[in-house]
């Protein structure tokens, strides 16, 4: 059970073949920084290209059809993107759940099929500025989970990672205080021990994500219970998505 840190690259809708100089980049500076886990996930068009070039960081998709295959135009399954080079899939996240109408009950079967297909899945959680305001915010994310997660996974410590993002505080500049971050993350694993039991819900990593950037990532991950980091914009050059995971190795070289 690997508990280095663990940081990921969601390129989003970004990136041609062009990217692929920043992934060779990422891979090389992966190497010389073994104490963090740093792995990416581009679109579905550069899976396999990235996949090729790494030799260290981990290769991932953001999405994948519940279904194993079929009539869906436009689709991709989970077993198509583990063929491609996939080793995990970011499900949940909330630009699909809010532009997609994908649902708590969707999110799940994705994460059925995910690690059927034998991937390792990042699920994603976290509320609207609203929630927060009127103080469900905990409520809301523990209900996400509750409901995107099947009730058991053989092995959820390894297969499976969570990753916290408020959505106000995605692509913002905008951050929750060290104290709120930590009282979220601890309400997750509150909730993971209570579903997955205390081996294994105890160990599956918790991600912060949400304006995750090179000058503010050592105070996030020295958070209790911050387990890595969910990276969006500063992901997208190898310079500022290395200097955070460098920030989460403490500075430290292998
Ligand atoms: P930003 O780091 O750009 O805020 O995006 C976070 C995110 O959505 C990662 O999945």
């Amino acid at each position: 059970m690997s508990l280095r840190p663990y940081i990921v690259g969601n390129w989003k809708m970004n990136g041609t073949r062009a990217m692929l100089s920043e992934a060779r980049a990422i891979d090389r500076a992966a190497q010389r920084h073994m104490k963090v886990e740093v792995a990416v996930a581009p679109p579905f068009t550069l899976i396999h290209a990235v996949h090729r070039e790494a030799e260290q960081i981990g290769v991932g998709a953001q999405d994948c059809h519940p279904a194993a295959d079929g009539a869906f135009t436009g689709d991709v399954s989970a077993s198509m993107v583990a063929d491609a080079g996939a080793k995990f899939v970011i499900l949940g996240h909330s630009e699909r759940r809010e532009g997609h109408g994908e649902t708590n009950e969707l999110v799940r079967t994705k994460v059925q099929s995910a690690l059927a297909a034998g991937l390792k899945v990042i699920l994603c959680c976290g509320e609207p500025e609203e929630r927060r305001d009127a103080g469900a915010h905990e409520k809301f994310v523990l209900n996400q989970l509750r409901l995107s997660l099947p009730e058991s996974v053989d092995g959820a410590g390894e297969k499976l990672t969570v990753a916290y993002e408020p959505i106000w505080a995605i692509g913002t500049g905008r951050t929750p205080t060290l104290d709120d971050i930590a009282a979220m993350h601890a309400a997750i694993r509150g909730f993971l021990i209570e579903r997955f039991g205390d081996a294994q819900g105890s160990v599956i990593r918790i991600l912060y994500g949400g304006s995750v950037k090179p000058d503010n990532a050592r105070d996030i991950l020295g958070v209790a219970e911050v387990g890595g980091a969910l990276v969006g914009g500063a992901s997208l050059t190898a310079d500022s998505f290395m200097n955070i995971a460098l920030a989460a190795g403490d500075g430290e070289d292998a």
